[in-house]
C-alpha cells in the first residue's frame, strides 16, 4: 500500500512555508540589482503588473497541478499526459533548480559572510562609495571565502531537507520572516530621511520613463516576477503536492503572491534613495546592495546590531529559499527513482556544490569567469541571467499552456474547488494560461530573437 504523502500541518504552515520559499534573495539582492540596471521606475512598474496578471495565475496553476498529482515537478506532468513529452517541461524545471541553486547558494554565502563583517564593524564610519565598493570587491574576490561560505550554505540546505518536509521547513519560517519585515521597514525609515540624493533616488525608482521600455527589459521584469515567486521550474508544483486538499488555493497563492512584493517593493524604497545619497551607480550589479545597506545601517543608532540582525535574517530567509529549491530535484528522485530522502538530499547537494565553483570564483578571483567571453559578463551573472530570466519564463509558457489547454481549465478548475467551492477568479484564470501567458511570453522572446540582445 502506498504511504500518505507528507502534508503541511495547516494552511497557514504552508502559507508560511511558501512564502519562506519565495521570499529571499530574489527581493532584496535580485530585485534592486535588475531594476537598476533595467531603467528602475519602468522596470518596477513592468515587474507589478507581471505578478498581478501573470504570477499570481501561475501560482495558482502549479500549487493546483502539485496538489492533484500529489507528485513532484516531473511526476506531475507525467501522471497527468502519460507517455508524453511534456515530462521535458519537467525535466527543464529540476535542471533549472539546480542551476539557480548553484549561483544562489554563492550569494547566500556573501550574506552569511556580512554577518560577521558586521558584527566586527568592518563598515563603521563610512565616508565614500569607493571604500563600500572595496569592502565588497575584496570580500567576494577572495575565492577562499567565497567557495567555504557557497559549500557552508549548501550543507545548511542539504540538512534541512534531510529533516523532511512539515518539521524541517514549517518550523524555520514560522517566527522569522516577520523580524525581517521589521528591521527592512526601519531601514525604510532611515533611507527616506538620508537627505540629500532622497528626491533623485525615489524619482528612480518610482517615476517610470516608458520610451525607456526594452525588450529587454520587460524579459527581465517577467523573469524577476517568476524568480521572486518561485515559479517556472515546478517548485510550486513540489510544495502544492503537499497541500491538502480542504484547504482554499487561491487564497493562499494571493497571500504568497502579496507578501512576496510588498517585501520586494520595501526592499527597493529602502536602496534607491541611500544609493543616490552616495552616489553610487545603480547599474552596480550583483553587489549592489552589499554596498548600499551597510551605509544605511552606519547611519542608524545601533546599526551593528540591526545590521548583524538583518544578515542573519537575510541569511535563513535565503535558507528558506534554497531548500525548495533543492526539494524540486530531491521529491523527483524519490519519487521516480525510489532514492531514500537522505542520499538524494546529499546527492544533489554535492551537484549544486560543483555547479556553482565557476559563479563563487567570478567576482574577481578568477580571470576568466569574471569577465565571460562572449557575453562579457561574470559567470555569476550569466547563469543569472540564463536560468533566472530565460529558462523559467519559458518553463512558465509551458505550464500556462499545459494546464490551460492540455489538462485542460475544466479538469484543472475541479482541483481548486476541492477547498474552494465558489472559485471567482476561474473565467480570468482560464484567460490568462490560455492566452494572455503565453503570449505576453511569446511575443517578449520573439523580439528578444529579433534585436539579438540575449544578455
Ligand atoms: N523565490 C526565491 C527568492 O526570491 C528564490 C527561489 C526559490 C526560486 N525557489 C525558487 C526561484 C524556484 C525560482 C524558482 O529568493
Amino acid at each position: 500500500m502506498e504511504q500518505k504523502r507528507e502534508e503541511w500541518r495547516s494552511k497557514m504552515g504552508f502559507i508560511l512555508a511558501a512564502a519562506g520559499s519565495a521570499i529571499g534573495l530574489g527581493n532584496i539582492w535580485r530585485f534592486p540589482y535588475m531594476a537598476g540596471q533595467n531603467g528602475g521606475a519602468v522596470f518596477v512598474f513592468i515587474y507589478v503588473i507581471f505578478v498581478v496578471l501573470i504570477g499570481f495565475a501561475l501560482m495558482l496553476a502549479e500549487l493546483t497541478m502539485g496538489r492533484h498529482t500529489q507528485k513532484n515537478a516531473y511526476g506531475a506532468f507525467v501522471k497527468i499526459k502519460p507517455g508524453s513529452n511534456w515530462r521535458w517541461v519537467g525535466a527543464l524545471g529540476i535542471f533549472t533548480g539546480l542551476a539557480i541553486l548553484s549561483f544562489y547558494s554563492v550569494v547566500a554565502g556573501w550574506t552569511v559572510g556580512y554577518i560577521f563583517k558586521t558584527l566586527r564593524g568592518d563598515f563603521t564610519g563610512i565616508t565614500g562609495p569607493d571604500q563600500l565598493k572595496n569592502i565588497f570587491g575584496s570580500f567576494v574576490a577572495n575565492p577562499a571565502a567565497a567557495i567555504g561560505l557557497h559549500a557552508l550554505f549548501i550543507v545548511f540546505t542539504v540538512s534541512v531537507v534531510i529533516g523532511g518536509i512539515a518539521k524541517g521547513i514549517e518550523r524555520l519560517s514560522r517566527i522569522l520572516m516577520p523580524m525581517l519585515f521589521a528591521i527592512l521597514v526601519l531601514l525604510v525609515i532611515r533611507a527616506l530621511t538620508l537627505g540629500a540624493g532622497v528626491k533623485e533616488g525615489l524619482e528612480f525608482y518610482l517615476k517610470p520613463d516608458f520610451s525607456a521600455v526594452t525588450a529587454e527589459t520587460v524579459l527581465t521584469a517577467l523573469g524577476q516576477a517568476l524568480f521572486s515567486l518561485s515559479l517556472g521550474m515546478g517548485a510550486m508544483i513540489t510544495y502544492g503536492s503537499y497541500i491538502s486538499k480542504s484547504d482554499n488555493l487561491v487564497t493562499s497563492a494571493g497571500y504568497v503572491a502579496f507578501f512576496d512584493t510588498m517585501i520586494a517593493l520595501l526592499a527597493g524604497l529602502a536602496i534607491f534613495p541611500a544609493l543616490f545619497h552616495i552616489n553610487l551607480n545603480p547599474e552596480g550589479g550583483a553587489g549592489l546592495v552589499f554596498m548600499v545597506l551597510p551605509l544605511i545601517f552606519d547611519k542608524i543608532p545601533g546599526g551593528i546590531f540591526f545590521g548583524t540582525g538583518f544578515f542573519l535574517l537575510l541569511s535563513i530567509a535565503a535558507l528558506t529559499s534554497t531548500i525548495s529549491l533543492l526539494e524540486v530535484p530531491v521529491s523527483y528522485l524519490i519519487d521516480e527513482k525510489k532514492w531514500s530522502r537522505k542520499i538524494a538530499a546529499i546527492g544533489t547537494g554535492v551537484i549544486a556544490f560543483l555547479m556553482g565553483l565557476p559563479s563563487a570564483v567570478s567576482q574577481g578571483a578568477s580571470g576568466f569567469f569574471s569577465n565571460m567571453p562572449m557575453v562579457k559578463l561574470p559567470f555569476l551573472d550569466f547563469m543569472n541571467i540564463l536560468f533566472g530570466n530565460y529558462s523559467l519564463t519559458i518553463g512558465a509558457f509551458f505550464i500556462s499552456i499545459f494546464v490551460g489547454w492540455i489538462w485542460g481549465i475544466n479538469n484543472a478548475a475541479k482541483e481548486v474547488e476541492q477547498g474552494n467551492p465558489t472559485f471567482g477568479y476561474r473565467n480570468m484564470w482560464a484567460f490568462t494560461l490560455r492566452f494572455l501567458a503565453p503570449i505576453c511570453i511569446f511575443i517578449t522572446l520573439i523580439y528578444i530573437a529579433i534585436t539579438g540582445k540575449f544578455f
